[in-house]
């Protein structure tokens, strides 16, 4: 099973750490508000799951899928291909991201939320990868700050393998050249 790791890019401690950090600051400020949590399946599944149960504020959960990825590699075009069920006019958005990488997937999610009417949209990143950016974004939480590697776990995949490990681990050259699809 772990015959691909190379090595443990961040613990489940360090991320237990983080993840109530950033519900304190969610709990301070959106006190008094309503907010909707939109993860982008499948990467930030076990993210948010962990900080929406330490809210205390009125949150509603939704989802989007944005797809532009196979081995690695973007196609630098993310699509939508599951769409939010109800209206976001004039409501506060905290979109909950696994990783950001170029930038692109982000960008358009952003867009895509302030055409459909979203008074406010943040964005929650699990994780970030800045030696590959190609698209400025403006994060408002950003987790950890990781090399460029191809990294799983907790939540995050490559070609859907890894994403049940509780550490976020980074792939040998074996495991990314063998998960090929
Ligand atoms: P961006 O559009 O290049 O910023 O892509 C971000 C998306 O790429 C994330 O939502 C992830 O699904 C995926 N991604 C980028 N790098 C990795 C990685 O190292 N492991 C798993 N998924 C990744
Ligand atoms: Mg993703």
């Amino acid at each position: 099973m772990r015959e691909y790791q190379k090595s443990v890019i961040v613990t489940k401690e360090e991320i237990a750490t983080a993840v109530n950090g950033l519900a304190k600051q969610l709990n301070d400020k959106y006190k008094g508000k309503e907010v909707i949590a939109i993860g982008l399946l499948k990467g930030a599944f076990v993210f948010m799951a962990d900080v929406i149960r330490q809210l205390d504020i009125d949150v509603q959960v939704e989802f989007l899928i944005v797809k532009s990825y196979k081995n690695g590699k973007t196609n630098g075009k993310p699509q939508i291909v599951l769409d939010l069920k109800k209206g976001i006019t004039e409501k506060n958005i905290v979109i909950f991201e696994d990783i950001i990488d170029t930038g692109r997937t982000l960008a358009a999610v952003k867009e895509y939320l302030k055409y459909k009417g979203a008074k406010d949209v943040e964005i929650a990143t699990l994780l970030t990868k800045p030696s590959k950016r190609e698209v400025a974004v403006d994060i408002d939480y950003s987790l950890f700050t990781i090399p460029n590697e191809i990294v799983v776990g907790y939540g995050l995949d490559y070609n859907e393998y890894g994403r049940q490990f509780a550490n976020i681990i980074s792939l040998n050259d074996a495991g990314i050249e063998e998960l090929k699809e």
